[in-house]
């Protein structure tokens, strides 16, 4: 009689399962025990490093010899990850006697358990069994992976789980609130331009909104593939000035998550990097309002990165320095030190730094900071329209005038600009 086998989910926190050898096969089982909280019992006389890292960071207990029966005593579930197949006859007749599942790596119809492959998606687990064929069941698997990331709604969100409850491995959930009605909001960084940059969770999220607040920097093309009916909040055509338009914003938020909705709040780059992000959570926390923060690529790293400049490089730079330029060097409202900065030899990224850019590099100069220092100008990084120039702390400010840059765009200053000899295309200098 052939049969077929019984799909469950297991609750495993707590709960020893035990894992013999130490090989690739482990060091690709053993993570998914661990985020089920799992008690594992490594059994095996050699590791990987990957396993090793686990063991010492008292993730698991490795016992460092081969197997012997009594390592099942208190076992619910073995996997064996041997290539040996009278070694993991053993470890399979010996869970037999226990009665525990038992996984083979090395014959799956020996096996009384299979691991199935694959993929999660917020709260909801996909495990795929191809029959027999572990290929197969990847190709499923993916396919369901990719159509989830496409085609998903509201009816995966967190806020419609049920059962016990799953670890979503949330970003981070700030804010746990009190609005009762299931309205919350989520700050997401879309990140610095390219549309795939933004990250899983963060388009995930962007999926399941019924409402979406978009500042002017975030990716259109993100926008352009949101479910129909979403209501779509273009910040940047908000009237009145910065902090009004802030204000606004705010009760936009807050307004709709009191009423019922999934607001996804999302902005370029990393919403903390000067991007008012804290504004806004404070907001929401005054009303009770939960939140879930999703950090995103910051433009002050991706930028330069696109530009083919490392922030930091190995006996070059072991430093790099965000600061906004957007408020002149000399004004009483500048909160930064530049002349502290000038003394600094590692890597200064200055955001919002074009238009007092004249400024900024002569008080860099003034300061102490060599005129020959390399300095990169990278505009709309990540995108279709990204301008690179290369020139000197001395004479950036002219070039970059010259060479008609404008904003959004990152000014990059120190020799990480050189590094690596400047691989990607460079315009102007
Ligand atoms: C208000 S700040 C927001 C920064 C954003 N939160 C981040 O983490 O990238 C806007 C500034 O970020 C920089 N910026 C953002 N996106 C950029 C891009 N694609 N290329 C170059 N600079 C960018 C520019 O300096 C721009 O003026």
């Amino acid at each position: 009689m052939s049969a077929n086998p019984y799909p469950l989910g297991l609750w495993l926190a707590g709960l020893r399962a035990v894992v013999v050898g130490g090989g690739a096969v482990a060091t690709r089982r053993v993570p998914a025990l661990l985020d089920a909280g799992a008690d594992v019992l490594l059994v095996t006389p050699e590791l990987t490093p990957a396993l090793r890292a686990h063991a010492d960071a008292g993730r698991l207990r490795w016992v460092p010899r081969r197997f012997v029966p009594d390592d099942l005593d208190g076992a619910w579930l073995v996997q064996v990850a041997v290539d040996d197949p009278a070694a993991a006859a053993e470890v399979s007749s010996a869970a037999a006697e226990r009665q525990i599942f038992c996984v083979r790596a090395d014959d799956r119809r020996a096996a009384t358990a299979w691991t199935p492959a694959v993929t999660r998606y917020g709260p909801v687990t996909v495990a795929v069994l191809g029959g027999g064929d572990p290929r197969r069941a990847v190709t499923v698997r993916d396919a369901i992976r990719t159509l989830l990331h496409e085609r998903t709604g509201p009816f995966l969100s967190d806020s419609v789980e049920q059962g016990p409850p799953v670890n979503t491995r949330s970003a981070v959930d700030v804010l746990p609130g009190r609005t009762g009605r299931g309205g919350r909001v989520a700050l997401v960084g879309a990140g610095p331009g390219d549309p795939e940059l933004i990250t899983l969770k963060g388009w995930r999220l962007l999926t399941e909104a019924d409402v979406v607040v978009a500042d002017r920097l975030v990716p259109g093309l993100l926008l352009d593939e949101l479910r129909s009916g979403v209501e779509l909040v273009d910040a940047s055509k908000i009237p009145y000035g910065p902090s009004r338009a802030q204000e606004e914003i705010n009760q936009i938020l807050v307004d709709r998550a009191l009423a019922g909705a999934f607001v996804v709040r999302l902005k370029g780059g990393d919403p903390y990097v000067f991007g008012r992000g804290g504004e806004e959570l404070l907001a929401c926390a005054a009303a009770g309002v939960p939140v879930t923060v999703v950090p995103g690529v910051t433009s002050s790293i991706a930028a330069p990165a696109a530009a083919g400049i490392p922030v930091t490089h190995r006996a070059v730079a072991h430093e790099f320095t965000v600061v906004s330029g957007h408020v002149a060097p000399d004004s009483p409202d500048s909160l930064v030190r530049w002349d502290a900065l000038a003394g600094l030899r590692g890597t200064l990224v200055i955001l919002m730094g074009l238009r007092n850019l004249p400024a900024i590099t002569a008080t860099l100069l003034t300061h102490g900071r060599p005129a020959d220092t390399p300095v990169a100008v990278v505009q709309e990084a990540t995108t279709g329209a990204q301008r690179i120039i290369r020139s000197t702390l001395g004479e950036v400010a002219a070039d970059t005038a010259a060479a008609g840059l404008r904003p959004p765009a990152v000014v990059v200053v120190g020799d990480v600009v050189v590094a690596l000899g400047g691989l990607l295309g460079t315009e102007g200098r």
